[in-house]
């Protein structure tokens, strides 16, 4: 979480740096500031609120800086205030420093800095370390870098930085440990853009360097990009080209992102196919896991590791695994998994989940198992990610930049890749028919148009979002595969309506969460045809026969359920083992017009952010 944003360049700075924010706003919105250095002086503008509040506390009076840096604040230390927005400054307010992550030694280097006169003004890790870096320069009497690297051997936590110095306006210093940090090289290789992720730079180079953990680079107007370790050792920029493209970054006509990114499933459902899944040879290749093939066909047990929306990804892909692969599978919250001393070795393999590719459990989860030999295969959204190198293999999703906070096209793309792989396993071990994994196939490929059929039931969604608006709570009910997408239900709902919320298997709602049925309580069924249809046809009566009021989800035709339900969605007939990908996207669009009822921030909803890099 916390967005940051740097320029140094021949360009004014302020419209660069408030851009920037707006589009790292995402991943924190609690606070934003930048300082920029004006005629020689730094000049800071901080507040509480978002980007916008701090375009009108500048109100204009940044003109002709060229060099400045920006943050957005998701509060981990101290609540969200105008004191604790970044940047932070040392004592003598030369040096100005923004921050994404933790310092978990804090407490220990803020006694040691009082006892040596420091005065702190917040309540922020960050402030300890632009003081620690400034008393390490004057005690040592070394320069700006040495002392960074000084201080950061000294530094346990998490860090993406940058820092400017009043006395050196040619010159930007970044560091990152465990956060994300990239640097665009503007044209003429003197102008640099540093950014938590590319989204900032796109439309001004298309050439990025990603800092490595424990890296410091150094940008400066004569002499350029140059990195180097925390121990002092040199590096070579490894210069990447970009590959997204502007208009990805903009609503495109939608009011939202969440409602645009929910009706660009079709198109992100088919880029994640693209190339994958041939239907004239009869084949799935995914590229890059190839050389890991023979491991997963012959894998006695795989492991999922993710948080939130990815993790019930995961939980498809058990169930995708289970069935088609006929492998083990266990899927655990990375959050768990890091901290419960899992037993865990070299013929296993973890699979880890995640749009950003920059969550902080699942980063560490990924760390714990690779240090205990497993093989660790990725799936992610964002290119060039933490996650996406530190795994040894892995499949991008290609679903594009996910911008608003809930998750809507990176599930769809993630159970799309776990059905791509479970599919191809399942077809090289045998586990599957041909005939079987063709027709899967040739369904799979049906998928996005069918999904499309599915967003036309817009408007009748709008309606029933309309009744249900004002309810307190709301439980969901799936069975087999749409288990885990009555529990990413349940999650849209919660996190941008703010409505209590519960996704349970539909069996299990009668060891208790029946007693909460009531003529008050919705209850958001996926009852579509496939083994458990009969099963949850009762379990919908069992709901009608305590007054529940029932929304079900349905193929085309059902008359069965249209008897029972209050009110049905009908979308159509595919596999069992295809359905979540068609079932979640009226439970995705209810919770959007829900929250735009009831006047939440549907893209920026209340404590969250897009990217969860602190623990
Ligand atoms: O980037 P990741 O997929 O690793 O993020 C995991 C969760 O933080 C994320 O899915 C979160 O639950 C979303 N807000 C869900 O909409």
């Amino acid at each position: 979480m916390c967005g940051i944003v740097g320029y140094l360049g021949d360009n004014p700075v302020y419209p660069v740096l408030i851009k920037g924010l707006a589009r790292l706003e995402y991943r924190g919105y609690d606070s934003a500031g930048i300082s920029v250095i004006e005629n020689g002086k730094l000049e800071l503008y901080k507040c509480k609120g978002k980007v916008a509040d701090l375009e009108r506390h500048v109100n204009g009076k940044l003109q002709s800086g060229f060099v400045g840096i920006g943050h957005t604040r998701w509060a981990t230390h101290g609540p969200p205030n105008d004191v604790n927005a970044h940047p932070h400054a040392s004592d003598s307010g030369k040096l100005h420093i923004i921050h994404n992550g933790i310092i978990e030694n804090y407490a220990t280097l803020k006694e040691e800095l009082i006892n040596r006169g420091h005065v702190l003004k917040s309540d922020t890790d960050t402030e300890i370390l632009i003081h620690l870096i400034e008393d390490i320069q004057m005690r040592e009497r070394v320069d700006l870098l040495e002392a960074v690297r000084m201080a950061l051997n000294g530094v346990i936590g998490a860090y993406a930085i940058v820092i400017i110095d009043a006395d050196h306006p040619d010159t930007l210093i970044a560091a990152k440990k465990s956060s994300p940090l990239v640097i665009g090289i503007g044209e003429g290789h003197n102008e640099f853009y540093l950014a938590s992720d590319a989204t900032p730079l796109v439309e001004y180079t298309k050439n990025v360097v990603y800092l490595e953990d424990e890296e410091i680079a150094v940008v400066n107007r004569k002499t350029g990009l140059s990195i180097r370790n925390i121990k002092n050792q040199e590096k070579t920029p490894y210069i990447q080209e970009l590959e997204i493209q502007l208009e990805v970054l903009e609503k495109g006509g939608y009011d939202h992102f969440m409602l645009k990114e929910i009706n660009e499933q079709p198109a992100s459902i088919r880029d994640c196919l693209r190339g994958r899944l041939q239907l004239q040879k009869g084949s799935v290749t995914l590229g890059g896991i190839k050389d890991y093939e023979q491991k997963l066909v012959h894998a006695k047990r795989i492991i999922f590791v993710a948080c939130g929306t990815s993790y019930y990804a995961g939980l498809v892909g058990e169930y995708l695994f289970e069935d088609l692969a006929r492998i083990p599978v266990e899927v655990e919250y990375a959050s768990e998994f890091r901290y419960r001393n899992p037993i865990i070795g070299e013929n296993d393999i973890v699979i880890a989940i995640s749009q950003s590719g920059e969550t902080a459990d699942t980063l560490a989860a990924i760390e714990l198992a690779k240090a205990k030999g497993a093989t660790i295969i990725g799936i992610c959204n964002v290119v060039g990610s933490s996650i996406a190198r530190l795994t040894d293999a892995g499949s991008y999703t290609h679903a594009g930049p996910e911008i608003g906070v809930a998750s809507t096209k990176a599930f769809t793309a993630q159970v799309t890749v776990l059905t791509l792989m479970a599919l191809g396993i399942a077809h090289r071990k045998g586990s599957i028919s041909d005939s079987k994994f063709h027709r899967s196939l040739v369904e799979l490929d049906s998928i996005p148009e069918k999904v499309n059929q599915v967003l036309e039931v817009n408007a009748q969604i709008r309606d029933i979002a309309n009744i249900y608006k004002d309810a307190d709570n709301a439980l969901y009910l799936g069975r087999g595969f749409t288990y885990p997408v009555a529990l990413e239900g349940a999650l849209k709902l919660k996190e941008i309506s703010y409505i209590h919320a519960e996704g349970y298997p539909a069996a299990e709602m009668k060891h208790g969460p029946i007693a909460l049925i009531d003529e008050e309580m919705p209850v958001f069924v996926i009852a579509t045809k496939g083994a458990s249809y009969e099963k949850v046809v009762s379990n919908i009566q069992e709901v009608k026969a305590r007054k529940g009021k029932v929304i079900a989800i349905i193929n085309y035709g059902d008359t069965v359920v249209k008897e029972l339900a209050d009110h049905t969605i009908e979308i159509p007939e595919t596999d069992d083992c295809l359905v979540p990908l068609l079932s979640v996207v009226p439970l995705q669009l209810l919770s959007y017009y829900v929250a735009v009822m009831r006047g939440c921030n549907v893209d920026q909803p209340r404590n969250l952010a897009k990217s969860v890099t602190v623990e």
